[in-house]
């Protein structure tokens, strides 16, 4: 691949991964998702992050393209999920005398994945380190996404390498930088990206974010997807905004069910949103459509209604699926509606119950079940729990 430059002497060392089908071996990526490392030349020569290890022969060669026999001085260690420190074997192999640079809690996961770290530098919020004509400048973020998670701010350049913050799924298919991408392909990138992966740590993203808002930065290099240098505001704004729950006005409901009575609830509650007026509603069949998706708009609209048939005298499997991860991810600010189906002990609204009594969001009416084929009685509840939804929606001071 051509060299890519963020500034002189600092390189773009990214590269594609459009084999792996779930990142993480959890998450659907149709479009792929790159892994970004970056190389700063100077008296000093810095690597920040590496890539994930199927690309370590590559990654190696580039390296060398651009240093020669010149050696690597530092790795800096933003962040030590595997797919970033994939190559960090490889590289203290080939330049044993690497320093590695990370804080007190990084070279803990360097010996528990790797090896024992032997030259370290660890640094702390403030710390710099001068590689000659550039210094580097380090900050904590924990949690976004791990605990050793830092970022590291070029203070001549004020380039900021974010690790995981502000990254995104899908390859960078030709388009690096934020101005070489029509970046409508990316709203649901970035968005699924940060709710799947980051999603978990809003507060923690909060503090991020508040305490990076004085650096005068001109450039954020994260770790996955593209490099914002034009439209910084474009995924701060994003970012800031999915981070606060700043939800929308709209409806997120999923069902369970086997023979179509729970989803024929389901349509009932969908169709009188619409009535109401609520123009934002996503129905989805928990068997169809992966976690990653729902949580996604989970993330973006406040209400959220589930439905589950009875299975086994419990929840229909795939809802109880995305009903744990909804209860990890703990997302806030939701309104929640509860429905259900059986045919003889029933099971599901019984979790159902159970579940909003943990996420603790605001039930917008009693649970309703059926059993067996929909009946009037309950199609009239279906149509209360709707309107009693809408009304909530309604009150919001919210375009649509
Ligand atoms: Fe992209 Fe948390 O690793």
């Amino acid at each position: 691949m051509q060299q890519v430059n963020l500034a002189d002497n600092i390189y773009y060392l990214g590269v594609n991964d459009r084999r792996t089908q779930l990142f993480e071996n959890i998450w659907p990526i149709p479009h792929g998702i790159s892994y970004s490392s970056y190389l700063i030349v100077d008296e000093k020569i810095a690597l920040i992050d590496t890539i994930e290890r199927s690309f370590i022969d590559e990654y190696l060669e580039r390296i060398e393209d651009i240093i020669g026999d010149r050696k690597v001085d530092y790795l800096i260690i933003n962040h030590m999920e595997p797919d970033h420190s994939g190559a960090l074997k490889s590289i203290i192999q080939k330049y044993p005398n690497i320093i590695l640079v990370g804080n007190k809690k990084t070279f803990g996961f360097v010996e528990a994945y790797y090896m024992t770290p032997e030259n370290t530098i660890m640094v702390h919020d403030n710390h710099t380190l001068d590689l000659g004509k550039h210094t580097l400048q380090f900050q904590m973020i924990p949690m976004v996404h791990w605990p050793e998670t830092m970022v590291t701010f070029e203070e001549n350049t004020k380039i900021l390498f974010s690790g995981d913050a502000f990254g995104s799924y899908g390859t960078l298919d030709g388009g690096i930088f934020d101005d070489e991408i029509n970046l409508d392909f990316y709203e649901v990138e970035v968005m699924r990206y940060f709710t799947n992966i980051v999603g978990k740590y809003c507060a923690h993203t909060q503090r991020a974010i508040k305490k990076l808002a004085p650096m005068d930065i001109k450039m954020i290099a994260a770790t996955h997807g593209p490099i914002w240098r034009t439209d910084l505001d474009w995924i701060l704004s994003r970012y800031n905004k999915w981070s606060s729950y700043d939800l929308d006005r709209g409806v997120v409901i999923v069902y369970g069910s086997m023979y179509g009575n729970t989803k024929n609830m389901a349509e009932v509650i969908a169709r009188q949103l619409a009535v109401r007026g609520i123009k934002n509603i996503r129905v989805y069949d928990a068997s169809k459509t992966h976690s990653s998706y729902i949580i996604n708009d989970i993330f973006k609209y406040k209400g959220f209604i589930v439905g589950s048939a009875a299975y086994n005298n419990s929840l229909f499997p795939n809802v109880e699926t995305l009903l744990s991860t909804i209860e990890h991810m703990a997302p806030k600010n939701h309104l929640l509606g509860i429905f259900g189906n059986y045919s003889w002990n029933g099971g599901g609204v019984k979790n159902l119950k159970t579940f909003a009594e943990k996420i603790k969001w605001e039930l917008v009416y009693d649970p309703i079940e059926e059993k067996g084929a929909l009946k009037a009685n309950t199609q009239d509840e279906l149509l209360k729990l709707a309107d009693a939804m809408a009304d909530k929606l309604l009150e919001m001071p919210k375009p649509e």
